[in-house]
């Protein structure tokens, strides 16, 4: 399959349903629920963080990470952050940012860090026949400031063996970089059965403080 073809499905809360229903993928993708305001109040009273993103989004754009610190609660958008005294005043700000695009939950992971930047990884998966191969594995750096890695906001490529070694340890390089290969693999047969004619997969993966994997979306058409 070409690169350009496949099918492009934009809902995260579609692709993350999917790989929920498997028991060996779900442990792996943050607790996720759909955007209404009691259940951003319990998530953050159990994670303490959390990270808002559009449903159909891509490039970072419009994602919004919220805590709640010493009775107040902390807003990051962009290269803003603003702080509430109130839960009523924090989902006002956010009633104005979402713009009326439905928005998930998820519970904000710890991402390991180079000299305080987070980084994450992205897994490109190609079909080619019948089979599908890894054509590329990197480490992206938030640019300073950022909570998100996303290159068109700003961050930098590096090979995935450089990002764990520095953010992690070397020791944990080989295992981590097996370990997203095979999430990647058994996740993409769970997508293939649900989600017909997919050619190339964009998987982003965070490896939080303990080296702990964690998927926080798969893209059907990546960049
Ligand atoms: N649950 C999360 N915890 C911490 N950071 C996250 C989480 N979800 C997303 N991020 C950060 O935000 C970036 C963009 O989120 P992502 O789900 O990939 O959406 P997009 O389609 O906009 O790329 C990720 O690459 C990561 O840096
Ligand atoms: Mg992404």
């Amino acid at each position: 399959m070409g690169e350009a073809t496949g099918r492009q499905y934009a809902s995260k809360w579609v692709k993350t349903a999917a790989l929920l229903s498997h028991p060996a993928i779900a442990p792996h993708i943050p607790p996720t629920r759909m955007y209404n305001e009691s259940n951003l109040k319990s998530m953050l009273a159990i994670h303490g963080m959390v990270v808002i993103k559009p449903v159909r989004g891509a490039g970072g754009h419009g994602v919004i990470k919220v805590s709640k610190q010493d009775g107040r609660y902390a807003v990051s958008h962009y290269h803003d952050r603003r702080f509430y005294d109130t839960f009523g005043a924090m989902t006002a700000a956010l009633t104005r940012m979402k713009r009326k695009r439905p928005y998930l939950i998820q519970k904000g992971i710890q991402l390991a860090t180079i000299s305080g930047r987070p980084i994450d990884y992205r897994v490109k998966y190609v079909k080619e026949g019948t089979g599908w191969s890894c054509r590329a594995m990197v480490g992206r750096l938030a640019k300073e400031g950022l909570f998100v890695t996303n290159l068109c906001r700003g961050g930098t490529q590096m090979p995935a063996a450089e990002g764990i070694r520095r953010s992690l340890t070397t020791a944990m390089v080989k295992s981590k970089k097996r370990e997203m290969r095979k999430l990647t693999s058994l996740s993409t047969q769970v997508l293939e059965t649900r989600l017909p004619g997919i050619g190339q997969l964009g998987f982003d993966y965070g490896l939080d403080k303990h080296g702990k994997i964690w998927i926080f979306e798969v893209n059907t058409r990546p960049q």
